[in-house]
């Protein structure tokens, strides 16, 4: 280890920053979020500095370094762009062995500032000894986004019950043991919630009551990146996942490693599990005490029956949470450069689902015909044509734009536009994947402006106009 990692108290105490430009504001901003009382000296001093060390728990002294400058201080930061007085500084630090940092300088520092995850009072600190910083802010934002904003609740939490735990459970491994098994719990989910009692019940009590709940989390259309941080959290905390079909493979990657994983999907023309067999696994591994999570493509209130689901669970009292996700319909439009809405093209959308019956879909078409609404069919390809037929029947222009897009939001994403009267024909000329889903209105004819940052070609999607 080329450090020690320590985090260091310098609530009240005096730190001495020398120099008065922006970077000795932002380490200003962080020496004050710790509670210090700081000592600025430096010929010139910004006047945003000078402000936020108003007041007597702060000086402000505008000259050069002096060595006693140091005095009663515990800590010093140089943050001047003067490598002499960066020197000097370090050299007088050391000699009074007063910990000391010099910014952008290793080689003068004593002490090095880490990036910092804060959700006091966890904070993460991640370093690489000061040899790449960019590496080291990559890593940070990695660490931020796995970690939920409830774990500042359930820090404090912990906190607030150490005494009571002691009470309880007076050996020290028999107390680490509980804690450990609680952090695996609904118990901690109910504290980072701000569900104290709940909380207690399981903490604070002789075995750990595993009651099993589930979580219906929408995992968006496809990619990734489009995973909620919510769902990502739940993905590493789950006992047991039952996914649909529409879930990418990439997205089950990110699932905790020794998840028990149960494939519950329904494709088109395949055998498939019956809603009412998904409702009672949910029900009977909740009983059992599991933690479940029930992944659905994308938002499960949005075409994905999520809604029956939740009423099982009320049924059979099992505690639940319903996280929403990026749905099909927004995702494939944006990935497809195709706004939804448009001041100049359309003023509402409307999110369309139907069964084709020997080629026919049987919706209310007369509502759909508006040229200024866009129209969004959640559907496979076996209700294309009767989608076209329909829409012109009932007075939609055949010239009307149309967009199919197949495995959207995927590295295999696909997107044909055509009109009401020519995609059947661009379809059926084309090796189309599933799931795909189709947009109708004035709005697709942006998909393909050059203007357009999302324009198809430029994200490297295969297009076929
Ligand atoms: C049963 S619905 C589920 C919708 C889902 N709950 C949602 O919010 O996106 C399934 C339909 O969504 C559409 N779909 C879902 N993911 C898609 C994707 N990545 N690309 C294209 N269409 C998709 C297809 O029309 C598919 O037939």
């Amino acid at each position: 280890m080329d450090y020690l990692p320590l985090h260091f108290d310098v609530r009240d105490r005096r730190c001495l920053l020398v120099g008065g430009g922006q970077i000795a504001i932002r380490k200003a901003n962080l020496l004050l979020r710790a509670g210090a009382r700081i000592t600025v000296v430096a010929p010139d001093i910004d006047a945003q500095l000078e402000e936020r060390l108003s007041g007597d728990r702060h000086q402000v002294v505008r000259r050069e370094f002096r060595a006693e400058d140091l005095n009663d201080h515990v800590l010093v930061v140089s943050a001047t762009s003067d490598s002499t007085v960066n020197q000097t500084v370090s050299k007088e630090a050391q000699t009074q062995c007063i910990p000391v940092n010099v910014v952008d300088n290793p080689t003068l520092c004593t002490v090095i500032f880490p990036a910092i995850v804060d959700r006091s009072p966890v904070v993460v600190s991640v370093s690489t000894g000061g040899q790449a910083p960019v590496l080291t802010s990559d890593i940070r934002r990695r660490i931020e986004s796995l970690l939920p904003e409830g774990v500042v609740r359930l820090a404090r939490y912990l906190g607030t019950r150490r005494n009571r735990l002691k009470t309880v459970f007076p050996d020290v491994d028999q107390r680490r043991r509980k804690t450990t098994e609680f952090l695996d719990s609904p118990g901690a989910t109910a504290a980072m919630g701000g569900r104290d009692e709940e909380a207690d019940n399981i903490l604070l009590t002789g075995d750990v009551i595993r009651t099993g709940e589930v979580y219906i989390v929408g995992a968006g259309p496809g990619d990734p990146d489009l995973l909620t941080l919510k769902a990502l959290d739940l993905m590493q905390r789950c006992d047991v996942v039952l996914h649909d079909a529409l879930i990418d493979d990439r997205v089950l990657d990110r699932l905790r490693r020794d998840a028990e994983i149960i494939y519950v999907g329904k494709k088109a023309g395949a055998p498939s599990t019956p809603q009412s067999v998904i409702n009672d696994q949910l029900v009977n591994l909740a009983h059992a005490g599991k933690r479940v999570l029930r992944l659905k493509g994308g938002d499960p209130f949005i075409f994905g029956r999520g809604g029956e689901e939740m009423e099982a669970l009320i049924d059979a009292a099992i505690p639940f949470e319903i996280v929403p996700g990026i749905t099909a319909g927004s995702g494939c439009a944006a990935y497809a450069g195709i706004p939804l809405t448009h001041r100049d093209y359309a003023q509402s959308v409307r999110f369309v689902t139907g069964h084709p019956k020997e080629g026919q879909v049987d919706l209310p078409w007369d509502e759909m015909v508006n040229d200024n609404q866009t129209i969004v069919f959640y559907m496979g390809l076996g209700g294309l044509s009767s989608i076209c037929e329909q829409m012109i029947a009932h007075g939609r222009a055949d010239t009307t734009p149309i967009a199919l897009i197949a495995k959207g939001t995927t590295d295999k994403q696909r997107v044909l536009v055509g009109t009401l009267s020519d995609i059947v024909e661009k379809v059926r000329k084309t090796d189309v994947a599933r799931p795909t889903l189709t947009i109708v209105g004035q709005v697709v004819t942006l998909a393909s402006s050059e203007q357009n940052p999302h324009n198809v070609k430029r994200r490297g999607q295969i297009s076929v106009r």
